[in-house]
This record gives structure tokens, sequence and C-alpha cells, in this order.
């Protein structure tokens, strides 16, 4: 490709952006927090049909503090430098320091898009992917959050997430996954509310070392198991799924009756058909009782 015909393109794609960065604006509104959300800011893009207009909304301060002109390297290409690769990602999606918000991408986005290294917070929700494999965040060490609501999500291959050692908050809620990959020792939040979850795709140890978890979101899934529950979790998502029994090791110790289990608040285990009052030694350790049927 000659040179000339390689500034002509660069020179087309810069002022594409130019147009989309002048015909952004931003506001910043308080969200509340709906039921089986994370307790985390909650961030919304809405992407209108001609990409000129694109409402922002945000608790969080620092990203809609920092206007597209202000983007570093990484996710604005200059003419004539970078890596290409880059481009049409920030293209469809909005990059902004650190993060890249590609929500409902229009056309389709039907897998993981080329993250700008240093990426550390990944918004994908309501796209069409249907598959996560090792190469989608095998470079990106930096993510601390991926967000993947709402996609076609049916596989995942096992070593996805395993170089990922700073990342704290995964959601793959409202996807179609059968079983769980491999999850990060370190995360603190977990959410895969609405899957297909059957108790042969979680294993009773999935969760067993994660010891910063503090938030486990399963509802509507088709588990007939409570996994092992590590002792960090406060809040325990389990409704609506196909659990018809529980034990005193669920929650509790069989062998110490003195065991108070520390920092459980809330354990939803409605929409289940375990009757909770059949089982009245396996919450004695629970500040609690878990949500669910009594009778
Ligand atoms: C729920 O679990 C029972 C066994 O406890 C099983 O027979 C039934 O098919 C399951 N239902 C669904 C919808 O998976
Ligand atoms: C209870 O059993 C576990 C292993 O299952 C053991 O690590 C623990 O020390 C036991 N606790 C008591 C009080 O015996």
């Amino acid at each position: 490709m000659g040179t000339r015909l390689r500034t002509l393109i660069y020179t087309f794609i810069f002022a594409s952006w130019v147009i989309l960065a002048s015909g952004t604006h931003y506001y910043q509104k308080s969200l509340l927090t709906k039921e089986d959300l994370l307790p985390m800011e909650e961030v919304h893009l809405e992407t209108k049909k001609s990409k000129r207009q694109i409402e922002f909304t945000t608790e969080n301060d620092e990203a809609s503090a920092v206007l597209p002109a202000d983007t570093p390297e990484n996710s604005v290409l200059s003419p004539g430098e970078g890596d290409a690769s880059d481009l049409p990602t920030c293209l469809l999606c909005v990059c902004l320091t650190g993060s890249v918000y590609c929500e409902e991408v229009d056309p389709d986005m039907t897998s993981v898009p080329a993250l700008p290294k240093e990426t550390a917070y990944l918004y994908a929700r309501y796209n069409k992917i249907k598959k996560i494999t090792q190469k989608d965040f095998g470079d990106i060490v930096t993510l601390k959050r991926i967000d993947l609501t709402g996609n076609l999500i049916s596989e995942i291959e096992d070593g996805a997430f395993s170089k990922l050692t700073l990342l704290e908050e995964l959601t793959l809620a409202e996807n179609q996954l059968v079983r769980l990959p491999m999850l990060p020792a370190k995360l603190t939040s977990f959410n895969a509310n609405h899957n297909l979850l059957k108790t042969k795709g979680v294993k009773a140890n999935a969760f067993k070392k994660m010891t910063k978890l503090r938030n486990l979101y399963l509802a509507h899934n088709q588990l007939e198991a409570v996994p092992v529950i590590p002792e960090s979790v406060s809040i325990l998502h389990l409704q609506n799924n196909n659990i018809s029994t529980v034990t005193v090791d669920t929650f509790c110790k069989s062998n110490d009756t003195y065991y108070i289990r520390p920092n459980m608040n809330e354990i939803r285990m409605d929409g289940n058909p375990v009757v909770l009052a059949q089982y009245p030694n396996s919450f004695t350790c629970l500040q609690a009782l878990p949500i669910g049927r009594y009778q």
C-alpha cells in the first residue's frame, strides 16, 4: 500500500473520529442499584442511531471528567503512528482512559473486540458475543473489570481469564453458559445470573479458593446443589434454581457447633424446591436466615 493511500485512509479515519467526538456530549446522573446488579457504579451508554450523539451516564467522576479529546495514545490514533488494530474498536466503541465501552454495537459484535493496551475496564453489554477464547484477554493483564452482560456466550475456554491476576469483577449475566471456566482467584464479585448453569458445570470447589469474593450471583440457573461458599462472601444469590436440599456443611460446619460464619449478610434461596424449615441445623452459624420457602 502506497504511503499516499495510507495517509488518505488515516486522514479519513481521523476526520470521522473528529466528527464523532464533536457530536458527543456527556452528562452525569446517579442510578439506583437494582436487585441483581453488582454494587458497583453502573455505567450506561446508549449509542444513538447516528452514532454522533452519545449519552453517557455514570456515577464515576473519574470517567466522566475525561473527554475524548483528553484520551491518551492508547485510545486515539494520531495519523501516521500507532497500531491500526486499535482503531476499529475505538471507533465502534467509546474509549476513555483505561475504559472501553461497547454497548449494543451496530453492526453486530460477535466476538470480544481487540482491546487497547492497558485497558482496565471493559463494558461490552448487550452485544452478540458467542464465545470467549484464550486469546481475547490474553495480553490485557491490566483488566480489573469485565462486564459481558446480555450476550450469547455459551462457551468460555478454560484459560480465558487465567492471566488476569488483577481482575476483581466479572459479570457474565444473561448469557447461555452451561458450565463455568476456571475463574481468577482474586475476584471480589462474580455474576452469572440468568444463564443455563447446571450442577455438573459448576464444580463444588469452583469458588473455594477465592478468598476475596464478596458477592456471588448465581440466580436463575439450573443448579441442584450449592457449591462451597468461601467465608469472605457476604451476598449470595441462588434464587430460581433447582436446589432441593441443603446440609449442615453447606453454610456451617458439622464438626463445630460454635462456629459463627463471618461476613454473610444475605442468602437468597427463594424459587427453589428446598423447604428450608426442614433443615433447622443448617443455618445455626448464620446471623440471618436465608430468604426462601419455610413451609
Ligand atoms: C430439578 O431437579 C430434579 C431432581 O432433584 C430433576 O428431576 C428435575 O428434572 C430438575 N428440573 C429441571 C428443570 O432441571
Ligand atoms: C472440622 O473438620 C475440618 C476438615 O473437614 C478440619 O479442618 C477442622 O479442624 C475440624 N474442626 C474441628 C473443630 O474439629
